[in-house]
């Protein structure tokens, strides 16, 4: 079975076929990092127009990639949600016509489950119950799969997910959008152990991050170092902090973003003792949280990191396991929601 996968949730344009859940015929993904650069993030607008312009060629380049033509495709996955909803309107509306023209199949996919079901494209496929951390610019949730569509949420973010706070912070520090990068990048020439940040306590028991008092904490230290409080009454006076602090308080702040990431995935791992353990999503793709839970939980999954950030093969992937699994609820599953929640 060959599923067309698209992708429009928020600032990548990606379509991609998959055969059978599990192996990638093409992956095609338009980035607009260059057209949000200036802005130091995201303008839904800029977005929603970009795709509109890109979506059909990424998708006739999927096509063509792997070999394709439209006869061979049983089905077309699209993101309904969550994301930006300009954004979501361009693919599903897409999606819904290419269906009606071609008579094919379409399934609306959510694109946080799309980021745990990236791993099943991995050359070993996760055994369930699978353990799965979703680590991007708008989520941060804990997940055990018992079985395919068969999840509970384990833990989320009270605030901030764990992408966003990457991207506030390297905005603090005056470094370029995107800021998981950015950040990674600048901790490389600094010491982790230069400033002690906070980790939140939620109690022994809980599950759930927060971010927002790691990221105030931050900005305080940026405030005592330039006499400058960039988040308030004087954001518009300019400051430039010193190359090597710069990297210091990345270094620090990834240090114990990474800490309060592993220390949950651990914590659930013993209390559930799941069969797999995987991690998905953009933050995903950070070398220093790969190292360290790999160091914690040796039988850790990781997917390439062009898989961890947005893409269409992974909701092709979880478009498949709709189809497999509810195939009777795939028509009803089409709107776009911009605020769809995992559970
Ligand atoms: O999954 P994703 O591509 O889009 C969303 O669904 O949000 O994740 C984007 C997020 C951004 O916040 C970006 O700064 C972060 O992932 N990110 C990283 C890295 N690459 C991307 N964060 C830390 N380290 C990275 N190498
Ligand atoms: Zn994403």
């Amino acid at each position: 079975m060959k599923i067309l996968g698209i992708e429009t949730s928020c600032d990548e344009t990606a379509a991609a076929v998959i055969e059978d859940g599990r192996r990638i015929l093409s992956n095609v993904i338009a980035s607009q990092i260059d057209l949000h650069a200036k802005y130091g993030g995201v303008v839904p607008e800029v977005a929603a127009r970009s795709h509109i312009g890109e979506i059909i060629p990424v998708i006739e380049q999927a096509l063509q990639e792997a070999n394709v033509t439209w006869a061979d495709i049983d089905a077309i996955a699209v993101t309904r949600g969550p994301g930006l909803i300009g954004s979501l309107l361009i693919g599903t509306l897409t999606a819904q016509t290419l269906g009606e023209l071609y008579n094919k199949p379409v399934v609306g996919v959510n694109h946080v489950l799309a980021h745990a079901f990236a791993s099943f494209l991995l050359k070993e496929e996760p055994d369930c119950p699978m353990l799965a951390l979703i680590v991007s610019g708008g989520h941060t949730q804990l997940m055990l799969f018992q079985n395919n569509l068969d999840y509970d949420l384990l833990g989320e973010t009270r605030d901030d997910a764990a992408g966003e706070a990457f991207d506030k912070v390297s905005k603090l520090l005056g470094l370029p959008y995107p800021g998981g990068p950015s950040i990674s990048k600048a901790a490389e020439k600094g010491n982790p152990r230069a400033f002690k940040f906070p980790i939140a306590d939620l109690g022994k028991d809980s599950l759930d991050f927060s971010f927002s008092g790691l990221k105030t904490a931050v900005l305080r230290q940026v405030q005592e170092l330039t006499g400058i409080n960039p988040g308030a009454a004087d954001h518009k006076k300019t400051y430039q902090l010193p190359e090597q602090l710069v990297s210091d308080i990345a270094a620090s702040f990834q240090a114990t973003v990474t800490k309060t990431l592993v220390q949950n995935t651990v914590k659930a791992y013993e209390k559930y003792k799941p069969a797999s353990v995987v991690i998905g999503g953009g933050v995903a793709a950070n070398q220093l949280l790969r190292q360290r839970l790999l160091a914690a939980l040796p039988q850790a999954l990781f997917v390439p990191p062009v898989l961890c950030t947005d893409n269409a093969a992974m909701i092709a992937v979880l478009g498949f396991k709709m189809l497999e699994n509810q195939p009777n609820q795939v028509k009803t599953l089409l709107k776009a929601d911009s605020s769809l929640e995992v559970i």
